[in-house]
């Protein structure tokens, strides 16, 4: 029989006595889960000496699984070495920016670039692959454990990263006028002089920013040499990864290519007040759908408290059933929960599980049992079903990294920037794509948000310009086509290439200090009063209209916020922050109507997520709050959890989640 859906958990046999696997397996099993990820922290016990493998007991908690019909993804175990490694190859552990080799005993302590860790990876995943390519119950593989681009600075990472510039820029020539090094008389006359950046506040940007896409790419290839095993070895398998959602450091769009989906952990309570606006993952979950422009699996989803050191807030009735039908209206089409039972042992003995560590069946693991029987009886009507949004954001690591290294004005956070807009359109019940700057068909968006998009080629200006022409509505705000990919700023009054599509013209601007704000009023387009806080260009309208100005003196020919109809289209630019919200909820009231789109009337608390296929419309309501809401739906759409039909309007409790087909 097909599986529609997979849900099940992070499951760590290695931990538990052989007697206790078939309990656990059962206990699965009545909780309508159907697959495990599996062996990604087990090497060590797989490969307990250089060379020699033992799967025997794999293969015995695989069978176990397999008696309950569970399946499993088998996880790569490179994340963690075993300590055989090191002690025999020491070359095989990163290097901090003193030299010094990192101690052993944590994870994700190698080095990417290291042939020898390259070739013990290649090892261990080539006698995995070979061993589970036939057993009946795996179905993919899950690469390493959440890439996460940590920097080494050994003689391997070096040599690679002078390898990597050579091959980019051929020449020298080329790389000093890339990055500018006539400034402070660091011009390269040979490759072995270039240095790697320990200080992202006083090195050369170019140089900064060529470093962190060299980082990004060691992972990238370090996991296409563990896909290209596996895809010989296990043709029918799907290769993954689990991603950190927001993680900055790491260019998941590159990541993401070699593999059939994304898959991401999601742990959205840490530090969130109860009834606060999950905002953050939402947004997280868009990205990773935007990685591959396709569904995503969540490959750890919170099951209770979690921490290392210290656990946070506990999930509160109702709530991780909740946080499971949340990413479901994103786009999951797997769910896992991580982790089966919270371990006795070890450094994560407080990031609990659906079971505690005595391993009883209770309230978390009811809930989830609840959600899951829940998912199984919908599966038929998601399969097949993806969000459809007619406003895109451009999410770009390399702004995103530019601005880590020279913000311009200092609290400019790439990431948080993009938050504000999002925030606003999720409360006006708008779905919303994450896209890279590379991506084509912009004409398919109504709406493009291109918020900090601070790296702009000239060919990625011109495709926007083009965008707006031909009727598209751009949204760009500070520091937007400053600088070029390899971080020179260009010779262009701002905002250079786009000042057309714009309207608009900014010979200068300012940061405006925490200790300060200017006052903004809005027009009738954009109405009400607010703080402009963290930057303010001066933006000289020339063909665009004024939708907000400033009130301070020496700011009164300018203007704060303006539109401009170029071609078919309309060019948006923001030129400061707000401290207050309800300025990013009327401009983005202002956007819509200018692109004739319509926002939803939502109460405070409530997210509405809409999937389709060609053959069915589904409308997630999703209650973040703890208060019970109202909500006003279409008439005659069942709900399909319950199977009711509400009349007209829908009444969700706190954590409750709603699912009507249109
Ligand atoms: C990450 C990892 C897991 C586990 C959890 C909790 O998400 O992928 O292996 O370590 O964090 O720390
Ligand atoms: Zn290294």
């Amino acid at each position: 029989m097909e599986v529609l859906m997979f849900v099940g958990v992070d499951y760590y046999p290695e931990h538990w006595s052989l007697e206790r696997w078939e309990t656990d397996a059962r206990l699965m099993k009545e909780a309508g889960f159907n697959v495990v990820r599996i062996l990604e922290f087990a090497w060590a016990k797989m490969e307990p000496q250089e060379g020699s493998f033992d799967f025997g007991w794999a293969d015995m908690a695989l069978g176990v699984l397999a008696q309950n019909g569970i399946s499993a993804i088998i996880g790569t175990p490179t994340c963690s070495m075993p300590a055989w490694a090191k002690q025999k190859y020491p070359e095989t552990l990163a290097m901090d920016k003193n030299g010094r080799r990192i101690e052993w005993g944590v994870r994700a302590n190698y080095c990417s670039s290291s042939g020898t860790y390259r070739l013990l990876s290649s090892r261990i995943t080539e006698a995995m692959a070979q061993h589970f390519k036939d057993t009946a119950n795996v179905i993919g593989w899950q690469t390493h454990n959440e890439f996460d681009a940590h920097q080494c600075y050994c003689e391997s990472c070096r040599s690679e990263f002078h390898a990597w510039l050579r091959k980019k820029y051929s020449t020298l020539d080329e790389l000093n006028r890339a990055w500018g090094t006539h400034f402070w008389c660091h011009c390269i006359s040979d490759w072995s002089q270039i240095p790697l950046p320990v200080d992202f506040k006083t090195h050369n940007p170019g140089l900064c920013l060529d470093w962190k896409r060299f980082v990004s790419h060691l992972d990238v290839r370090f996991q296409a040499e563990q896909i290209e095993i596996i895809r010989r070895a296990c043709p029918n398998h799907f290769v993954t990864h689990n991603c950190m959602g927001l993680f900055k450091e790491l260019n998941y769009f590159d990541l993401a290519q070699d593999l059939d989906f994304v898959s991401w952990d999601n742990y959205p309570i840490d530090g969130v007040a109860p009834g606060t606006h999950p905002v953050w993952s939402s947004m997280a979950a868009d990205l990773m759908r935007g990685l591959k422009n396709k569904n995503f699996w969540i490959m750890e989803q919170s099951a209770g408290p979690h921490g290392w050191g210290t656990y946070g807030r506990n999930l509160r009735p109702g709530e991780l059933r909740k946080i499971a039908y949340h990413q479901l209206a994103h786009g999951a089409d797997g769910m896992i929960w991580f982790r089966w039972r919270s371990c006795t042992a070890g450094r994560e003995q407080y990031w609990h599980g659906l079971l505690g560590h005595d391993g009883k069946p209770l309230r978390r693991y009811q809930e989830a049992a609840k959600t899951a029987s829940e998912f199984h009886r919908i599966s038929s009507k998601l399969k097949g079903t993806v969000t459809l949004s007619s406003v895109a954001i451009i999410y770009d690591y390399e702004s995103l990294w530019a601005a880590q290294i020279q913000p311009g004005y200092a609290c400019n956070d790439y990431v948080s920037k993009i938050a504000r807009y999002y925030a606003a359109l999720k409360r006006a019940g708008i779905d919303v794509d994450m896209i890279p700057p590379s991506a084509d068909k912009l004409e398919k968006y109504k709406v493009i948000l291109a918020p900090g998009l601070y790296v702009m080629p000239d060919a990625l200006a011109r495709k926007l310009d083009g965008y707006v022409r031909n009727g598209g509505v751009l949204i760009c705000d500070g520091r937007t086509g400053v600088k070029d990919s390899s971080s020179l700023c260009h010779e262009r009054t701002l905002p250079g290439l786009l000042s057309d599509a714009l309207g608009i013209s900014i010979e200068e601007y300012e940061a405006v200090s925490d200790k300060f704000s200017y006052p903004v009023s809005g027009t009738e387009s954009l109405p009400g009063n607010y703080a402009a806080i963290s930057y303010c260009d001066w933006v000289k309208p020339v063909t665009a209209e004024k939708l907000a100005s400033y009130q301070d003196w020496h700011l009164q020919d300018y203007a704060a916020a303006t539109r401009n109809r170029c071609g078919k289209g309309w060019g948006f630019y923001l030129g400061c922050e707000t401290r207050e919200d309800s300025y990013y909820d009327a401009f983005i009231a202002c956007v819509l109507n200018t692109a004739g789109l319509k926002a939803l009337d939502l109460p405070s608390g409530v997210e509405v997520s809409i999937r389709a296929s060609e053959s069915c419309r589904l409308m997630f309501l999703i209650n973040h709050s703890e208060e019970t809401l109202k909500i006003a739906v279409p008439v005659g759409a069942r709900e399909l959890v319950s199977g009711l039909i509400p009349k007209g309007q829908i009444e969700l409790s706190r954590y409750e989640v709603a699912v009507l087909e249109l």
